[in-house]
Parts: C-alpha cells; structure tokens; sequence
C-alpha cells in the first residue's frame, strides 16, 4: 500500500511535520511504502485562474502525479484562525482544477477520487487543531476521498515530543496509530474492490 504523508506547515520545527513523521513510521511499520511530502520544496503560486490559463504550472502537474499514484494520504494540519491554512487550501485547489487541454488530467478530481485520508492535527493549544479538522474534512469528501472517521487532535504539542521529534506519550501514541491503522485496513479493502 502507496501512503503519502504530508504536514500542513513549512515552519522548521513544525509540529505537524514532526507528528507526520510518527505517522509516516507507523505506516512503515504496519507494511505501507511510505512518501514523505515537503510541500515547500515545490513551487505553487497562489490560485489564479489567469495564470492557469497559460498553463498549469510544473510543479502542480508533478503534486498531482504524486497524489494520484498513492491510494492512501495522512495529513497532519496545522490550525490557523479555526480553520486550516492556505498552504494546504491553496495546494488542493490547484490539485483539484482540471487540467486545460490534457486529456488524462481533464476529470476535476482525478487525483483525488477514491482516496482514503486519515486526517490528524497538531497545535500548542489544548484542542490540538480540532477546528482545523472541521473544514479540512468537507473540503476532502468534495473531493470525493474516503475520509476515515476516526481522527486525532494532538494538544499541547509543545511538550509532546522528545528531543529526537518522537511521541513521549502512550496514548497519544495509540490514538495516532489508530488513524493509520483505519486509514491502511480502508485503503487495502478499497483496492480489492
Ligand atoms: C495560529 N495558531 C493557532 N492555534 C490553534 O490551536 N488555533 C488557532 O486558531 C490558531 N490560529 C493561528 C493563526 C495563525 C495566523 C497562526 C500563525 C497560528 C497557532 C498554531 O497552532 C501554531 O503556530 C502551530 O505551531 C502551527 O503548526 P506547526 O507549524 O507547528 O505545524
């Protein structure tokens, strides 16, 4: 199973890079092949339609190729303003507009249709950017990606990682692992479909 992991965030010491690193371990460890995506290291301007028109940039075509070949993504979102940031808006909304004139990237949400999302979040705050994930899930199932239902919010993230960016508590441990665990069982019982 083809997993992309991907932070919200292109801050250095992010937390929800380092949280999509515990996941990204916990898909290798339950057998996935895992993608580590850096949305900074690409090149994506902000949506305009006038600049589409001349062509969809590169670096979106290549994000789209990525996303298309991995059955399963885990995202860990930062929260900004109750909600999730540009970054990850203005990443999808580029993604998810069809590509003008190109016969295999015409369907508007072909990289996306049928994929199966674990959606997790992480901020200093008590609620761990559960408000995030409260637009972050809609925009997802527009896509027409299979959201799993469980979901985890981690709080207090300033003091929940040790030095080497690991989990220090077991639970939280557990209720991550949980997500990749739906995320991997839905993703395997989709593609047998
Ligand atoms: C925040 N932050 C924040 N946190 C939160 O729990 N709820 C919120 O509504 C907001 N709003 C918000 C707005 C803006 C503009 C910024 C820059 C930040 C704090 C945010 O969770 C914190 O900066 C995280 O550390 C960002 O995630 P990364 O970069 O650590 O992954």
């Amino acid at each position: 199973m083809k997993v992309l992991v991907f932070a919200g965030s292109t801050r250095l010491a992010s937390f929800n890079r380092k949280l999509a690193r515990e996941v990204a371990a916990m898909a290798r460890a339950g057998g996935a092949e895992v993608t580590h995506l850096e949305l900074g290291d690409y090149d994506i301007p902000m949506y305009n339609a006038d600049l589409e028109a001349r062509g969809t940039p590169p670096d979106v075509m290549k994000l789209k190729q990525l996303f298309y070949e991995h059955p399963a993504w885990l995202i860990c979102t930062p929260e900004y303003n109750a909600s999730y940031p540009a970054l990850l808006k203005n990443t999808l909304d580029w993604l998810s507009s069809p590509v003008k004139g190109d016969a295999v990237w015409n369907d508007d949400f072909r990289f996306s249709r049928g994929k199966v999302v674990g959606v997790l979040s992480a901020s200093p705050g008590a609620l761990g950017g559960l408000r995030s994930q409260s637009h972050l899930v809609p925009l997802l199932l527009n896509l027409h990606c299979w959201v799993a239902p469980q979901t985890y919010a981690l709080g207090r993230a300033g003091s929940a990682f040790d030095a080497d960016g690991h989990l220090v508590d077991e639970a939280a441990k557990t209720r991550a692992q949980s997500v990749v665990q739906q995320v991997l069982w839905a993703a395997g019982r989709l593609q047998q479909a």
